[in-house]
């Protein structure tokens, strides 16, 4: 246990590789090449071909889930339904759409819509849902498709935190792709892509709308063309961060190192230098609802990572496996949907004093806050009603937000990292 790197995360640029650090580094010299390029066509074909269907691509998935439900109509008061324990950008998205987030209540065990509380959501003024398999555990989609059908309600299925890997439909069967990933990205009528800084593939920004409706392919392609270009100044920030952060890490290993590199990043976030994930609006649940183009600057960062999902995924099940001994042996409370999960985005946990584990675990440099507890709606110090939530509305989203703990999987975490982890959450799981 000696050799353990200190901090154990989930935040500290997660999907930062040798390889995405070298390719920003590169890419900084480069400025020509930022706005546009071939890169961003090479990653629509690359996800074109994994999905057999029409990618268009914008600023970030909020922005792709944002052009989605304009592009299928939402009107004033129309309602789309999500699930609770999401993440705030989500509703957000409804609100810039001019729709009414109604929440679905979660399956403890997949902790996605339950699908025996998404009937009674629907109403005559459902126009679409938005289906989550969060951290990568399946949902039901299959089944929510059949109900949509039926009703005459768009489904759109979010895919941010999971991309299967061996996944390419060209060569695989239906039955055999539900099989292999849970059906992951077959049934929407839109699927959402992420390439967010701690998402399946990191671009450090990015997200992609993929269709098989060329109609809705047309409009999306619309929205693209007419989304205003990110400045150069940020573009230079956003593809800053891998480096940055690469550097914030290289200081946690000197002498009083996590002193340093924390008011390092203190200051380069005072400063500007680092984009946030969330900006002070988007908190508040006030939405930008203009568009923005995805750069091909994070074009050039995703599609590596494209290129090389199935070592990431690879990755993500190796650590996760160290996980999952360790839940067996020593009785540790999990979603079940856990085990269908064919790469975890992170790895949930139930424990019966969460925040004190948190806390706790922070002074031995093991940050397991990632944004996702303690709230329906996340991250927890937004402000619930502004995001269209009464509390009482999912109970279950609620106790689950309570207990949840999250272990980190991500491709830049070691398997001596996990060990250690496992070791140090001995006194407060099972
Ligand atoms: C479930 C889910 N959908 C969509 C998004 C939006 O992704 P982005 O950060 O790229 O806007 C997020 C981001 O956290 C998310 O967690």
């Amino acid at each position: 246990m000696s050799r353990v790197q200190f901090p154990i995360h989930h935040t500290f640029g997660p999907l930062v590789t040798r390889e995405q650090w070298k390719q920003a580094f590169y890419m900084q010299f480069k400025f020509w090449k930022w706005k546009n390029g071939k890169e961003k066509e090479e990653l629509k074909e690359e996800l074109e071909a994994r999905f057999g269907e029409h990618a268009t691509f914008f600023g970030s998935g909020r922005d792709a889930l944002l052009a989605t439900l304009r592009a299928i109509g939402i009107t004033p008061g129309d309602e789309v339904i999500l699930q609770g324990f999401t993440c705030g950008v989500v509703p957000n998205s409804i609100h810039a759409a001019g729709g009414v987030p109604i929440y679905c209540d979660i399956d403890p065990q997949t902790l996605n819509i339950d699908i025996s509380k998404f009937h009674h959501t629907i109403t005559s003024r459902t126009r679409a849902v938005i289906c989550q398999h969060t951290f990568g555990i399946p949902a039901e989609a299959k089944k929510i498709k059949t109900i949509c059908e039926r009703r005459g309600i768009m489904f759109i299925e979010d895919c941010a935190h999971i991309i299967p890997d061996d996944g390419d439909k060209k060569q695989m069967s239906l039955l055999e792709a539900e099989a292999h990933a849970g059906g992951i990205g077959l049934h929407g009528d839109a699927v959402i892509l992420s390439f967010g800084r701690d998402k399946a593939i990191s671009g450090v920004t990015g997200g992609a709308v993929i269709t098989k409706h060329i109609a809705l392919a047309k409009v999306l392609n619309e929205e693209e063309k007419k989304a205003s270009s990110i400045s150069m100044w940020k573009i230079m920030h956003l593809i800053g961060y891998p480096i940055r952060y690469s550097f914030a890490k290289f200081l946690w290993k000197l002498p009083l190192g996590p002193i340093l590199a924390k008011a390092y990043l203190r200051w380069i976030r005072k400063i500007g230098f680092l984009v946030p994930v969330l900006t002070k609006s988007e908190k508040q649940g006030r939405v930008n609802v203009l568009l923005k183009k995805m750069p091909n600057a994070c074009a050039v960062l995703a599609l590596q990572q494209l290129k090389d999902l199935h070592n990431l995924n690879n990755h993500r099940r190796k650590i996760s496996n160290i996980y999952i001994e360790a839940a067996s042996k020593s009785g540790w409370h999990m979603p079940e949907g856990t085990l269908k999960s064919i790469a975890l985005q992170k790895f949930p946990v139930f424990a019966r004093d969460a925040v004190g584990l948190r806390r706790d675990l922070k002074r031995e440099e093991i940050y397991l806050d990632d944004g996702w507890c303690g709230a329906v709606v996340n991250p927890r110090n937004l402000d619930q009603e502004s995001f269209g939530y009464a509390a009482g509305t999912c109970p279950i989203s609620e106790d689950i937000a309570k207990h949840i703990v999250s272990l980190p999987t991500h491709p830049t975490m070691n398997e001596e990292q996990a060990k250690y982890l496992v070791h140090a959450l001995r006194y407060y799981l099972g």
